[in-house]
């Protein structure tokens, strides 16, 4: 399997198991299904609420922890606690450390709100706390202990937040996690990061819940000339571009055939590259946070 090297050294394995929405023991045989099969990266995040079956799985797999990259991420709840979200993701996950620890989103929401663990304001929107800055909560994180996290990075920030934490920062980010798919190729983001050394992670791949994306004629049509699934085709893309990549699925049939990658040729790479141009892009995961502007499209 295919590997990026981190800014400070440390490999993350190309391909990732994404964890959101895989439900307790959904979670569970979907992460031990995919260490079968040879994947050993797992991203999740204490938000998911299934940790300690993502975790019990990872324990039971049989393979050594020292062999597979485990990510978590600090809940929008927990940014005035960071040391104290962390011990209990790695309670929760029965781990002593985690390869790499993310701050999930660039907002800290209520944490005396409800519901809980994504407190509403009565007008739809979530409950942000306004006046916090993130930068306080990288320092957090920053001060984690090495013993218990092996990396730090973020989600989910845009070109100005991220421009503001690499000037502030004493440890650079390594990773800016965010949804990134053939509908969002995030370029400007990419470039952007990459020329700061920070590796784009692209969550929801496919484009989130039912996987939209692979309905796209380009994608579709390539599928058809590689032999392949639509599926493989975005993914292999997302590798092919330089990203780390988290397809998540529950489905044993998919969690094995998304880790074969597909040699897409350059032409073919760019032709995928382009889509978005013509039709314009899509985010599928957009949440309410108010006043604060998350994403810059
Ligand atoms: P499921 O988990 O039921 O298999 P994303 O990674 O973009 O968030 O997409 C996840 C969605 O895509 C889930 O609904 C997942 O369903 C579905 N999915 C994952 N892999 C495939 C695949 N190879 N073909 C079709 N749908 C897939």
């Amino acid at each position: 399997m295919k590997s990026f090297t981190f800014n400070n050294g440390i490999e993350i394995p190309a391909i990732g198991l994404g964890t959101w929405r895989a439900s307790e023991e959904d979670g569970y045989n979907a992460v031990l299904t995919a260490l079968k099969t040879g994947y050993r990266h797992i991203d999740g995040a204490a938000n998911y609420g299934n940790e300690s079956y993502v975790g019990k799985a990872i324990r039971d797999s049989g393979i050594p922890r020292s062999e597979i990259f485990v990510t978590t991420k600090l809940s929008a709840t927990c940014h005035h606690q960071v040391g104290a979200a962390l011990d209990k993701s790695l309670h929760d996950l029965g781990l002593d450390y985690v390869d790499l620890y993310l701050m999930h989103w660039p907002v800290f929401l209520n944490p005396e709100g409800s519901p809980m663990p994504i407190p509403m304001r009565a007008d739809g929107t979530r409950d942000v706390v306004e006046d916090w800055d993130y930068l306080t909560t990288w320092k957090s994180m920053e001060n984690l202990s090495k013993d218990k996290v092996k990396s730090i990075g973020v989600c989910n920030f845009s070109i100005q937040r991220m421009d503001r934490l690499l000037r502030e920062c004493s440890v650079q980010p390594v990773v800016n996690q965010v949804e990134l798919h053939p509908m969002l190729p995030q370029d400007k983001l990419k470039e952007f990061c990459s020329a700061h050394g920070v590796i784009l992670e692209a969550y929801s791949p496919l484009g989130s819940a039912g996987g939209p994306v692979l309905e796209n004629e380009t994608i579709k049509k390539l599928a058809e000339k590689y032999n392949a699934s639509a599926a493989q085709i975005c993914i292999s893309w997302a590798v092919w571009r330089g990203t780390v990549v988290l397809p998540k699925s529950i489905t044993p049939s998919r969690i094995e055939s998304n880790f074969k990658m597909i040699d897409l040729s350059t032409s073919d790479g760019q032709a995928i590259d382009k889509i978005s141009d013509g039709m314009g892009t899509k985010r599928y995961v957009d949440p309410p946070f108010g006043k604060i502007k998350v994403f810059d499209d």
